[in-house]
């Protein structure tokens, strides 16, 4: 008979891991051909084809201009290109070979693998979110969960550090997760109750992790050698390349040792720099005292204290720098809690989370111990969104279109909100939402995640026809929609189209450009404010039940 293995995959920025559940019901990191746990996600376009990891590593030296790093950065961009040896790559295509190394890899290790979980950062928009289900897909599995990378860390402590197969944790516990990755920071606030995970919220930066420290360092040296040689090491790849690996190493001493060297090569010329933890330190506080700032502001917002905070777990690789620890130190007054492998957690949380979900189906024989299957299929997670879901309204007097949120950010997933909107038509067969998610972080820009048409509704609808529409994000932050039109209970269809409004393109909310036709909108009648079985939201549609914001909020899908 078929087994099934429960399988989880960290699709790091940096590096990558994947991991099966063995029969005792452990996590167990898969080797990949090379005998490493963990696979650089680096892709080298050789002449013969694409090449994965540690190889690709090695020659982003040599060969810079075939080499792809830090793509995951990109996922979800649908702008954003690699053109090399001719071909064209998205952010997705790069992934896509990353995962299917890790699965060729370990498919030679535990048979074939059709279904996967793959963590992601708990900020990711729904783009992000279906950029990396679609690599995975293309990878050539058939079916791929995503759970949030704090939420693998949170189940990787509670089921695992500590061998809880036979006992648990004696008390419910609010875990405060510090995820410091190579390109991401994530935090979050955690609760764990018996057979259970909850975020309470969730925050974070895409866009701040280790190589911003690199960055960092590698800018300070590039001045240097500019000033004493009158060089820049920025004219050539190579050099820049060189440099950048130089950087790499000293960063890692530096967090074992209190001083490291690295060297700087470029037209002919070399110099060797000794540079002090403290120097570095220096460099990077500016970033570090970012991450300390979210830190307090979460804790604020949620209006806890420190001694509201059970434990402290750590993970990520850029967390072995003793200033991160040293930091959380200082803030909380405590000892963290550094029992989680920074490389490995993230993949073995999302192992658990591969069984919690197989656990039901006939498939699981890999797994014999009936206690460890009995406790997975009795363990549930529950995520939080970490972007506020609405709609993009427009101000009858202005033109201009602005967000109008109705799921607000930290709502417990899954969520749903509905709206009853009036047909504005005689005989409207269809009807054009564009539908949105807040920027990262507050004041950002917010992003579309697609416009959505609401068709096939019934012929010779009468104006002010209800028709209830639903937008629902998933456990896993997806989102989806649904509409129905309410006196023949007829579903209309309802899908987004993520190709019409590019999902990365974001538009600042201050000066959205007016439409070149006006929408042509009779007045609608208002209607019931929400069916809405979240009680969160039911209480921000309320505010925007005018007949003004009914205007606002309907479009004919001729617009
Ligand atoms: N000993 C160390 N000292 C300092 N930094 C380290 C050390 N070991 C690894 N790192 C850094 O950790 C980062 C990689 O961490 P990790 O593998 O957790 O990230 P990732 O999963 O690839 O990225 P992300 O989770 O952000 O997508 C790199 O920036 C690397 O330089
Ligand atoms: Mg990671």
């Amino acid at each position: 008979m078929l087994t099934t293995h429960a399988v989880g995959i960290d699709l790091g920025t940096t590096n990558s891991c994947i991991a099966y559940l063995n029969e005792h019901g452990e996590p167990v990191s898969i080797a990949n051909e090379e005998g490493e746990i963990t696979t650089p996600s680096v892709v080298l376009f050789d002449e013969d084809g694409p090449i994965v990891g540690k190889e690709a590593f090695r020659n982003a030296i040599a060969t810079p201009e075939f080499v792809v790093m830090n793509a995951k950065r990109h996922l979800g961009n649908s702008k954003k290109r690699w053109r090399i040896r001719g071909n064209v790559y998205t952010p997705t295509d790069i992934a896509a070979l990353v995962l299917k190394k890790l699965l060729r890899d370990a498919e030679k290790q535990i048979g074939k693998v059709q279904r996967a979980v793959i963590t992601v950062p708990a900020q990711f928009s729904d783009a992000q979110r279906q950029a990396t289900i679609k690599a995975g897909l293309a990878a050539g599995l058939k079916h791929v969960d995503i759970i949030n990378e704090p939420v693998a860390a949170s189940l990787c402590y509670v089921l695992g550090a500590e061998g809880l197969w036979f006992s648990e944790l004696a008390h419910s516990q609010r875990i405060l997760v510090y995820d410091l990755g190579g390109g991401t920071f994530d935090l979050s606030l955690v609760n764990y109750e018996k057979n259970q995970v909850s975020v309470l919220a969730s925050t974070g930066n895409l866009k701040l992790g280790g190589i911003d420290f690199n960055r960092a360092l590698a800018g300070h040296v590039r001045k240097q050698f500019i000033k004493e040689l009158g060089l820049d090491v920025a004219e050539d790849r190579q050099s820049l390349q060189y440099l950048a690996m130089e950087v790499e190493q000293a960063k890692r001493s530096l967090s074992a040792r209190e001083r490291a060297a690295l060297s700087c090569t470029h037209a002919g010329k070399r110099k060797t720099y000794q540079v002090t933890r403290a120097q570095f330190e220096k460099l990077t506080a500016g970033l570090m005292k970012r991450t300390q700032d979210t830190t307090v502001k979460l804790l604020n917002k949620m209006n806890m204290g420190w001694a509201h905070v059970d434990v402290v777990l750590t993970a990520g690789g850029a967390s072995r720098m003793p200033m991160v620890r040293d930091m959380l130190q200082g803030m909380s007054g405590w000892t963290l809690n550094t029992s989680l492998s920074p490389d490995q957690s993230i993949a073995h949380g999302a192992t658990y989370y591969a069984g919690m979900l197989l656990s039901n189906s006939e498939f699981v024989h890999s797994i014999r111990n009936d206690v460890v299957v009995d406790r997975l299929a009795g363990f549930r997670q529950q995520s939080v969104s970490s972007r506020a879901l609405g709609i993009l309204v427009r101000d009858p007097v202005t033109g201009y279109r602005f967000p109008h949120y109705i799921l607000p950010v930290n709502t417990p997933l899954p969520a749903s909100v509905s709206h009853v909107y009036g047909t504005v038509q005689p005989d409207q067969r269809r009807v054009h939402l564009h539908v949105i998610e807040s920027g990262e972080d507050d004041g950002q820009d917010f992003v579309h995640v697609g416009g959505c048409k609401v068709d096939d509704l019934p012929e010779n609808l009468p104006v002010n026809s209800e028709i209830e529409v639903t937008i629902h994000y998933d456990a896993a932050a997806k989102v989806h929609v649904s509409a129905r039109e309410i006196k023949s209970g007829k579903q209309a269809t309802a899908e987004i189209d993520r190709t019409e409004t590019p999902a990365t393109e974001t538009t600042t909310t201050q000066t959205p450009p007016p439409q070149k036709t006006p929408t042509p909108v009779s007045t609608p009648t208002p209607k019931s404010p929400s069916r809405n079985p979240t009680p969160v939201a039911s209480r921000d549609i309320g505010s925007a039940t005018g007949e003004d914001e009914f205007y606002r909020f309907f479009e004919d899908a001729g617009d």
